[in-house]
C-alpha cells in the first residue's frame, strides 16, 4: 500500500515539530517546505529528522524544499507558514502579515496538490483557515483548522494537575474560536467517566478554563521570542493521524459551519468526525443558555476578524 504523502509548509518551530511527531508515528512520507530566503534550512532539518528514523524505528522519508515541486500530489498539507506572536501581541495582531503569507501558500497548494486535505495552523487561526479555503476553492470539509485539540489539551492538562490524576483519564471539549472567547463546555468534561462538576467547584473550574484560554499567552510570556510549539505540533499530528488512518475520531477542529450551530458560513471550533474524507460530520450539540451566549460571542469575534481580513485581501 502506498504511504501517505504529507507536506508541511513552514519549517519553523511548529512545522518542524509537527514533522517530527508525524515521522515518529510513521504517518507517511513528509516534505517540509519553507521560503527560498531560508536557504537550505528545510533540507537540513529534514535530513536531521530522517537520520533519527533508524532510532525511532520508523520507515518514512523526510525531504526538505524551498519550492512546491516535491510536494506535488500530497494527501495532506499542513500550513504553519507565518509569523508567531511576541509578548504583548494578540493572535489577531498577526492578521495582515499572515493573511498574505497564507494566501500565497494556498495558491501553491491548489496548483500542486489539488486533492489534498489541508490543515491550517497559522494564526489568527479562524481567519487563516477561511483564507485558505477561499483561495484554494477546495470543498470546505477538506480545509480544517487546528486549535481545539490544543486548547482542549491545555484544559485537560490543568484539570489533571489539579486533581492529581492521569491526563489519559481526562476527556473534554472546548468550542468557539482560537482566542480569548473560546467556550468551555463543563457538561462535556469528565474524568474517568465522572462528570467534572462532581469533582471540582464551579469557581475552581472557571479558573482552570481561564488558564486554558490564556494558555498560548502564558507560553509566549515565558519564551519571549515566539509562541508554543510542542503541544501545537502534537495536536496537529493527531489530526493528520485521524485523516491518514481514517480513524473517524471526534475531535474539536475549526470547521466550516453554515447551518450548523446557526453560524452562517464561517470557520469556528466545533466537534467533528475526522477521517479520510476530512471533516466527515459536524457533531451538533444542544447548547445550554450560557453556552449559546458564549458561542455566539466567539462566532461574532471570528466574523469581525474575517471581515477585516477580506477587506485587506481585496486591496
Ligand atoms: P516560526 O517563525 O518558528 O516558523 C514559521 C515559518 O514560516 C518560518 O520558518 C518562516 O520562514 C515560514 N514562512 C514564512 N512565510 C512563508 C511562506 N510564504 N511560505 C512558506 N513558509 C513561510 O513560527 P511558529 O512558531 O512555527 O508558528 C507558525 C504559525 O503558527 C504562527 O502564525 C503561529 O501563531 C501559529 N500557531 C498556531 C497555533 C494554533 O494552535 N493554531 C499554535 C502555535 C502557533
Ligand atoms: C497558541 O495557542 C500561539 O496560538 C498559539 O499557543
Amino acid at each position: 500500500m502506498r504511504r501517505a504523502k504529507i507536506t508541511i509548509v513552514g519549517a519553523g518551530n511548529v512545522g518542524a515539530t509537527t514533522a517530527h511527531w508525524c515521522a515518529a508515528a510513521e504517518l507517511g512520507d513528509i516534505v517540509l517546505v519553507d521560503i527560498p530566503a531560508t536557504g537550505d534550512m528545510p533540507k537540513g532539518k529534514s535530513l536531521d529528522l530522517l537520520q533519527s528514523m533508524p532510532i525511532a524505528g520508523a520507515d518514512v522519508n523526510v525531504t526538505g524544499a524551498t519550492d512546491y515541486g516535491p510536494t506535488a500530489g500530497s494527501d495532506v498539507v499542513v500550513i504553519t507558514a507565518g509569523v508567531p506572536r511576541k509578548p504583548g501581541m494578540s493572535r489577531d495582531d498577526l492578521l495582515t502579515t499572515n493573511a498574505k503569507i497564507v494566501s500565497a501558500v494556498a495558491e501553491q497548494v491548489k496548483a500542486t496538490s489539488p486533492d489534498a486535505i489541508v490543515i491550517v495552523v497559522s494564526n489568527p487561526l479562524d481567519a487563516m483557515v477561511q483564507c485558505a479555503q477561499q483561495v484554494t476553492g477546495f470543498p470546505p470539509n477538506r480545509v480544517i483548522g487546528q486549535a481545539g485539540v490544543l486548547d482542549t489539551a491545555r484544559y485537560r492538562t490543568f484539570i489533571a494537575m489539579e486533581l492529581g490524576v492521569s491526563v489519559e483519564d481526562v476527556t473534554a471539549l472546548l468550542m468557539g474560536g482560537h482566542g480569548d472567547t473560546m467556550v468551555p463546555m463543563p457538561s462535556c468534561t469528565a474524568v474517568g467517566g465522572i462528570p467534572i462538576t462532581r469533582l471540582m467547584s464551579k469557581e475552581r473550574l472557571d479558573q482552570i478554563v481561564d488558564r486554558a484560554r490564556n494558555g498560548g499567552a502564558e507560553i509566549v510570556g515565558l519564551l519571549k521570542t515566539g509562541s508554543a510549539y510542542y503541544a501545537p505540533a502534537a495536536a496537529t499530528a493527531q489530526m493528520v493521524e485521524a485523516i491518514v488512518r481514517d480513524k473517524k475520531r471526534i475531535i474539536p477542529c475549526a470547521a466550516y459551519c453554515d447551518k450548523e450551530y446557526g453560524v452562517g458560513g464561517y470557520y469556528v471550533g466545533v466537534p467533528v468526525v475526522l477521517g479520510s474524507g476530512g471533516v466527515e460530520r459536524i457533531v451538533e450539540l444542544q447548547l445550554d443558555a450560557d453556552e449559546k451566549v458564549a458561542f455566539q460571542k466567539s462566532v461574532d469575534a471570528v466574523k469581525g476578524l474575517v471581515q477585516v481580513m477580506n477587506q485587506l485581501l481585496a486591496k
